[in-house]
């Protein structure tokens, strides 16, 4: 669902043209919506209304300040896998007592700056992260909260980059070795078990690898607490898909009731940590044909926004729908989108149906973009990176404004040169 539609002709988000957003911010820019982005947090809030949870919001996805504000406003917490994302969600006004911090390799700065600013809890991913966090926690005085991060080894059925709970991933700790693992942190002074967690991977569309997951922490958790663990959370990730195309992923209230069917009974609290779902289809990047061009059998729509803005085609071959910002039935031959980057891999859409009326300065928006879109941008080819534009009813605010070429070079003026 998304609140990207034509009106009279022009492609607007809620009641605002994305031409006249072009015409005050330049292109490319990233366009997310208010209302599409409040309705989605909603929505996963309702499905799990009935049992005590904290939904902390997966910032990896889209780590914008302005939306992590409007997220924590509605009483969203975060999943932070970075000391630079924690730091953004406390920015935003993100309680700690609403952030858990994931990740496979925190550092001792990291671990050291979460636990001072008092984090929810830690999923830790191994035994050696366990020990230094434990060094960590006593050094500061302090005693640190923990769930271990559990790998179940089921296939999630998504792309291998972003599929995360097989035996031969680097995540996590695999589930047959757990319950020693569990034994190990119960015997430090230092740290505090509270919690289970388990995040299979991204862009599931398929409830049944989330069951078998389920189910086998539902298995573990009965253990451990026959073991003497005082488990109290259950953080069982993000993951759930969203429609990029055709796909049909389960609406987050189907989700809900999947994953309250098997783990309500243990009375737990739930986190999740639902990054695309919340806001992938509620952003969009808007980009300038710059040029058309012909070349062998290939038609080329050369674009102004690339993969530096946008690098998920590229990366993972994915599917983002391309509509034009003027509305057009024109006939339509297949062509490739392009940016300006200087690789053949920089692409937005290849061999997709294009209107042929499309001229040089129109405006396209390409669709779904607000999960790891701007989140995932770079400077590659010293490119300014995009404006980060936020759209509530009839009104728009610029959220991050457009770098600069002295941004670009800003930390490169040194002093010395060697
Ligand atoms: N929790 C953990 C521990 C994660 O690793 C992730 C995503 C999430 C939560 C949020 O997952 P989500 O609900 O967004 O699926 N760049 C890739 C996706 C990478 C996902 C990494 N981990 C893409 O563009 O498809």
């Amino acid at each position: 669902m998304n609140d990207f539609r034509y009106v009279n002709g022009r492609l607007h988000c809620a009641g605002v043209a994305l031409d006249s957003i072009a015409d005050a911010v330049g292109t490319p820019f990233y366009c997310y919506s208010h209302e599409t982005l409040t309705r989605h947090y909603r929505a996963f809030h309702e499905g799990f209304r009935d049992v005590p949870h904290v939904i902390a919001f997966s910032v990896k996805a889209l780590s914008n300040l302005s939306v992590l504000r409007l997220l924590g406003s509605m009483g969203c917490g975060a999943d932070v896998v970075s000391g630079g994302e924690l730091y953004r969600a406390l920015e935003a006004g993100i309680p700690a007592e609403r952030i858990v911090y994931s990740g496979v390799g925190k550092t001792r700065d990291e671990l050291e700056y979460a636990l001072r600013t008092g984090t929810l809890m830690f999923n830790v991913e191994s035994s050696e992260e366990l020990a230094a966090l434990a060094e960590a926690a006593a050094r500061l005085g302090v005693v640190a909260p923990v769930s271990l991060r559990v790998n179940p080894d089921v296939d999630p059925k998504t792309h291998k980059y972003i599929a995360t709970g097989l035996r031969e991933s680097k995540f996590g700790i695999a589930i047959d070795l757990a319950r020693e693992s569990y034994a190990r942190a119960a015997s430090m002074k230092s740290v505090r078990i509270v919690g289970v967690d388990c995040h299979i991977g991204s862009q599931l569309t398929d409830l049944a690898p989330i069951r078998d997951a389920l189910s086998r922490l539902e298995r573990l958790i009965g253990e451990l607490r026959a073991d003497g663990h005082a488990v109290t959370h259950l953080d069982i990730g993000g993951g759930l898909g969203i429609s990029y195309d055709d796909e049909a992923p389960p609406h987050p209230t189907e989700y809900a009731r999947a994953v309250l069917e098997t783990v309500s009974h243990l009375n737990l609290t739930l986190v999740m940590e639902p990054g695309r779902v919340i806001v992938g289809n509620a952003g969009v990047l808007v980009t300038r044909l710059l040029y058309r061009k012909r070349q062998g059998d290939k038609r080329f729509l050369i674009v102004d926004a690339g993969m530096n803005d946008l690098i998920r085609p590229s990366l993972y071959d994915s599917f983002h729908e391309i509509r034009p910002v003027r509305e057009t039935a024109a006939p339509r031959t297949v062509a490739d989108v392009v940016g300006p980057v200087c690789e053949s891999g920089d692409f937005l859409a290849r061999d997709r149906a294009m209107a042929d009326d499309l001229e040089r300065g129109e405006l396209l928006a390409v669709m779904s973009a607000g999960a790891y879109g701007f989140a995932m941008a770079s400077n590659y080819n010293s490119r300014p990176r995009a404006a980060e534009v936020l759209v509530r009813d009839d009104r728009f605010a610029v959220v991050r404004r457009r770098e600069t070429y002295e941004d670009l070079v800003g930390p490169e003026r040194v002093e010395v040169d060697p």
